[in-house]
C-alpha cells in the first residue's frame, strides 16, 4: 500500500522533504487521557502491551491526537528478555523488576534465543491490526532495545541510575557478558525481521544506557552488536533503521559508519557538530523534553532555534529523549504544529 504521508520515510532515506516530519519517543502513553483510559480498562501495563487490539488502539492515539507524522508500534524493549525466559513486571511509580536475572555461565544456560514468531506473536499481531487501521495515513515504526541496554536490565533485574551490577560483570566476566549479548543480539535480529514482515515501514533501536559506558567499553559491548543488528535487518529487509543512543555523544562518529539511514540524538549532542561527525545521514532529535514544561513563547523560540541548526532536510524533529508522563498534551500539539509551520 503507497503512503498518503510519507514524509518521514523519505527523510529517512535522505529524498527531499517539503517539510520536517515529526513523531515522539513515548508518543503512545501517558501525557494522553485517552491512553491512561485503555489502560485502565487493561488492568495493567502488560496486559496492554500483550493485548493485540488494545495496543493497536493507544498506538494509533497520537496519529489521530496529536497529528504526527508516524506511529511507533505500542509495545516495550522488555519483550525481548521476556520471550528469552527471564519475566518482568512493571511496578507502578518504579519501572520494571525482573524477578529473576542473568549473571553466571548457569544461569545463561537456562536463557534461549527469543522465537519472534510464537513468543511475541502478540506484537506481530498488534503490528497487523495497526497497519490495517491506519490505512496507509502514516508510516509505522518498529523497534527494539540495543542488546546493551537489554543486558543491563536482564543483570541488574530492575532499572538504575549506574547500572554498576551490569557493568562489574563486562569488567569481571567479559566471556559471560559477550555470551549473553550475543544471544540477545541474536533474539533480536530475528524480532525485528519478524516486525517488518509484519508490516512495520522502519525500525529503530534504543540504546538507552549507551551513555553509563566508557568509550572503549561501547566500541567492545555495544557497537559491535548494534553492527550486526543493522548489518542483518539492512540485508533481509532494507527498510531504513535508525540508532538511538542515548548519551553516546563520543561514539557518534562510528555511529554514524554503521549499516544504518538514521541517528538519534538527545539534547546533549550539538546539530553541527552531530552533521560534521555523521555525514550523509539523517539526523533526528533533539529537543530537551523539559522545554515542554516552559510557556508557549519559549517552546516556539526552541523550535525555530533546532529547525535553524538542523536545517529542512535529512531530518526528523524528535524530543531528545521520551516524553515525560506529565507534559500538558496541548503543549506536547504546540510543538508538533510549530515544527510543522516553521519548517516549510
Ligand atoms: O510511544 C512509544 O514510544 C512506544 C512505546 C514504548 C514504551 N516503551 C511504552 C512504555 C517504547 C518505544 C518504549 C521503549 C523503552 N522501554 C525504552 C527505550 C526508550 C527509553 O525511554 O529510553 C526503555 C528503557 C524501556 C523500559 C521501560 N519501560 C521503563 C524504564 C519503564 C518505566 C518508566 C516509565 O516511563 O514508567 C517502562 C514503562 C513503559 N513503557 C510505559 C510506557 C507507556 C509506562 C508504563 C505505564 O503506562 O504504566
Amino acid at each position: 500500500m503507497t503512503l498518503q504521508n510519507d514524509l518521514l520515510l523519505r527523510a529517512a532515506r535522505g529524498e527531499n522533504v517539503e517539510r520536517v516530519p515529526i513523531w515522539l519517543m513515548r508518543q503512545a502513553g501517558r501525557i494522553l487521557a485517552e491512553y491512561r483510559a485503555v489502560r485502565e480498562k487493561a488492568g495493567s501495563f502488560i496486559k496492554l502491551a500483550t493485548t493485540p487490539e488494545l495496543a493497536a488502539e493507544v498506538t494509533i492515539q497520537p496519529v489521530d491526537i496529536l497529528g504526527v507524522d508516524a506511529a511507533i508500534i505500542f509495545s516495550d524493549i522488555l519483550v525481548v528478555p521476556e520471550a528469552m525466559g527471564l519475566p518482568y513486571e512493571m511496578v507502578e511509580q518504579r519501572g520494571p523488576v525482573f524477578p529473576k536475572t542473568v549473571r553466571n555461565p548457569q544461569e545463561l544456560e537456562r536463557i534461549k534465543v527469543a522465537d519472534a514468531e510464537s513468543d511475541l506473536a502478540y506484537v506481530l499481531e498488534a503490528i497487523k491490526i495497526v497497519k490495517k487501521e491506519l490505512n496507509g495515513r502514516v508510516p509505522l515504526i518498529g523497534f527494539a532495545g540495543a542488546p546493551f541496554t537489554i543486558f543491563c536490565y536482564m543483570t541488574e533485574g530492575r532499572g538504575s541510575k549506574t547500572f554498576s551490577i551490569a557493568k562489574k560483570l563486562l569488567y569481571a566476566d567479559p566471556a559471560f557478558s559477550h555470551a549473553l549479548l550475543q544471544k540477545i543480539t541474536d533474539s533480536t535480529i530475528e524480532y525485528l525481521k519478524a516486525q517488518v514482515r509484519a508490516g512495520v515501514d522502519l525500525v529503530q533501536i534504543f540504546d538507552s544506557w549507551a551513555g553509563i559506558l566508557s568509550p572503549d567499553q561501547y566500541r567492545t559491548f555495544s557497537l559491535p552488536y548494534i553492527k550486526q543488528i543493522c548489518d542483518a535487518v539492512a540485508e533481509a529487509t532494507g527498510v531504513p533503521i535508525t540508532v538511538f543512543a542515548k548519551g553516546a555523544f563520543f561514539a557518534r562518529q562510528e555511529i554514524g559508519q554503521l549499516n544504518c539511514s538514521v541517528v538519534g540524538l538527545d539534547w546533549n549532542m550539538d546539530a553541527a557538530e552531530s552533521r560534521q561527525l555523521i555525514p550523509g545521514k539523517t539526523l533526528q532529535g533533539n529537543l530537551d523534553p523539559c522545554v515542554l514544561y516552559a510557556d508557549y513563547d519559549q517552546v516556539k523560540a526552541e523550535v525555530k532555534k533546532m529547525l535553524q541548526a538542523f536545517g529542512t532536510q535529512r531530518y526528523i524533529a524528535n524530543l531528545g529523549h521520551g516524553v515525560y508522563p506529565d507534559t500538558d498534551p496541548e503543549k506536547v500539539k504546540y510543538f508538533i504544529q510549530t515544527v510543522k509551520e516553521y519548517s516549510v
